[in-house]
């Protein structure tokens, strides 16, 4: 999830590019690059880390020139660099790029344009559309960005400048999102509202499929065929603070409402109907069947994502699976060596005991895969092997859309594993790979009942002490549940396998401890169901979640929350909204900083 940003009319570029990339950094803030056109020359300046150095670089002797592009970066193919920075050119420095998505078919279209003579400067994805609107390139630049579009896949927002178009900027979307801004003589496109609210409230909001032409003398909307598209201006009411929250209170709920595309985008290229393609992960079968052993190792939130993983690689790859907890693996001499797999999850990629963890098992000989959401982290660098989560920059310190896409990285890599065993039958596989597109649809789903979510936190937020119970996956996400209840909103919060209440903490159960029971674990449903009824002996107030059909459990709760049917190993997905929901709006009737929460910090990089 990167921030791009353009501009054409009669002040000069830059400061407007830089002022916009300003408000866009908290979408990436591994690099930052700015092109303008100067003397019928490209003019490109970019920099590694924050958008201050990227400033520092420009200085105040900067071009006049009154067109050009601008870009900060959240790293997804190519590691932070200077070379990975954007913009990118061409081989001639003819056409310059910036881009927000990913293109999947980036390395078959390299390799092609490669054999056909072009050089390339950078690992990204985005380099080879400088190259295609080179190759294609037949006097007319729309005609060219169109042929591009034709060539592509994946998600993108683009916006493309000619050396020789001194007054054309053409841009695209598909996916990723993008908004014109019209100004007096002036237009601006960006990546969203927050980057030209200082200069314009008049927007068009582009859908997907939709190229826009823009010159010093206008608009023109097409789409992606040439056929011309009227568009509605939107009067922006926002202030800029709210907007950089895309209209949400927090960052956190933003980054709640954002799980349904991150879930898509983490899955991006790397399904096919009865097949997982893991690029990143290349384990042969002889490699594999060397392993006798998985340790998933992490901290927190992205070690309950590992508690599901277990259960998934050892169901369908057949595999013995420990979850551990970074600080306490590197310290217990673990048994491990060359015939481990060890599996390091971690959202940010810096964890000082999970970065010490990894070290570890490497010491040991393991072959580490590592489940990451920063491109570049020293967690990346370090592993064999990564599978990056895409669920963009998460700036809330609670946790969300990386622990979702963290679930589905587990999934991703259990149905891998089971594939190159050959554990599971190809219409398994399929089986799996077809409910799993449906997540981000029924994630949603969920996301649509918010406001029933925010009448039952009201009335839970008196609460001091509670309890969350489940079985099997179901224990697992109430570990999650009850994470993020205590660290937003301090409510002092258990998480319990069901059956294990009665061998003493059902001691603790009073009306004054509501208890939340997930049961969406069917061959574990009616268990699950008697330790309901045990808390309400206790008169427990209960909150039930359960899958839409279980009536059931309405007969034994004072409150139910349904979520959509799916196949049990992917319920966690679906059951952690609800209660993300809840602690966020627990924590905002208590009047607690729900994105800053007290004594927490986003990246734990010490001991
Ligand atoms: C989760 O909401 C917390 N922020 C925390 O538990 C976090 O999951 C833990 O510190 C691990 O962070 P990582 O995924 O960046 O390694």
């Amino acid at each position: 999830m990167c921030g791009i940003v353009g501009y054409i009319g009669k002040r000069v570029a830059i400061p407007i590019l830089v002022d916009g990339l300003k408000k866009l950094e908290y979408r990436g803030y591994d690099s930052a690059g700015v092109a303008v056109l100067d003397c019928e020359k490209i003019v490109v300046s970019k920099s590694v880390g924050k958008l201050v150095a990227l400033e520092e670089e420009l200085g105040q002797s900067y071009s006049q020139s009154c067109i050009g592009i601008g870009h900060t970066r959240w790293a997804t193919h190519g590691r932070p660099s200077q070379v990975n920075a954007h913009p990118h050119c061409d081989c001639k420095q003819d056409f310059v790029v910036v881009h927000n998505g990913i293109i999947e078919n980036y390395l078959e279209l390299k390799d092609m344009l490669i054999e056909k003579g072009h050089k390339f400067a950078s690992e990204t994805d985005t380099e080879v559309l400088a190259h295609l609107l080179e190759a294609y390139y037949e006097g007319d630049l729309e005609g060219a960005v169109r042929n591009v579009l034709k060539t592509i896949r994946g998600s993108y927002a683009m916006v493309v400048l000619r050396r020789q178009d001194p007054n054309k900027l053409v841009a695209a979307r598909k996916d990723s999102p993008m908004v014109v801004g019209l100004g007096d003589g002036e237009f601006f496109v960006a990546s969203d509202i927050t980057a030209i609210l200082n200069y314009t409230r008049k927007v068009y909001i582009l859908d997907d499929g939709e190229m826009v032409v823009i010159t010093e003398d206008g608009v023109k909307v097409f789409d992606f065929e040439g056929n011309p598209r009227a568009k509605e201006v939107y009067d922006v009411k926002w202030d800029a603070v709210a907007a950089e929250k895309g209209g949400y209170e927090h960052f956190m709920l933003k980054e709640i409402h954002e799980q349904p595309k991150a879930l898509k985008d983490t899955m991006l290229g790397r399904l096919e109907d009865e097949k997982v393609v893991l690029q990143e992960v290349d384990l042969t079968l002889e490699e594999l069947a060397q392993i006798n052993k998985v340790y998933i190792v992490a901290c927190g939130t992205a070690w309950h994502a590992g508690l599901v993983g277990k259960t998934l690689i050892e169901r369908w790859a057949h595999l013995p699976v420990e979850v551990d907890i970074a600080s306490e693996f590197r310290y217990r001499s673990p048994l491990v060596d060359d015939h481990t797999l060890v599996v390091v999850v971690s959202q940010s990629g810096e964890t000082a005991d999970t970065l010490a963890a990894l070290r570890e098992a490497k010491n040991r000989g393991a072959r580490v895969v590592a489940v990451t959401n920063v491109v570049g982290s020293t967690v990346s660098r370090e592993a064999h092997d990564v599978i990056f989560t895409w669920a963009g920059p998460e700036i809330a310190v609670a946790s969300t859309k990386a622990y979702t896409t963290q679930l589905e990285g587990m999934v991703l890599l259990g149905l891998y594993l089971s594939q190159v065993k050959g554990t599971l039958p190809k219409e398994r596989i399929a089986e799996i790979i077809t409910a799993l597109r449906k997540i981000p649809a029924q994630v949603q789903e969920l996301l649509d009942q918010s406001s029933l979510i925010k009448e039952l936190a009201e009335s839970f937020a008196k609460v001091e002490n509670t309890f969350f119970i489940g079985r099997s996956l179901d224990w697992a996400v109430a570990m999650e549940g009850s994470l993020k209840l205590k660290e937003i909103s301090y409510i002092h919060a258990e998480a319990y396998a069901a059956g294990e209440l009665k061998h003493g903490t059902l001691a603790l159960i009073t009306e004054a401890t509501p208890v939340i029971a997930l049961a969406t674990q069917r061959d574990v449903y009616e268990k699950t169901i008697s330790n309901v009824k045990e808390v309400k002996a206790r008169d427990a107030k209960v909150i039930g979640l359960t899958y839409k059909g279980n009536t059931s459990m309405a007969k034994s709760v004072d409150h139910v929350i349904y979520i959509p049917e799916t196949m049990d190993e992917l319920s966690p997905i679906l059951t952690v909204i609800p209660l993300q929901l809840l602690s966020y709006y627990v924590s905002v009737a208590r009047g607690c900083d729900v994105d800053k929460p007290r004594n927490l910090a986003k990246s734990v990089t010490v001991e």
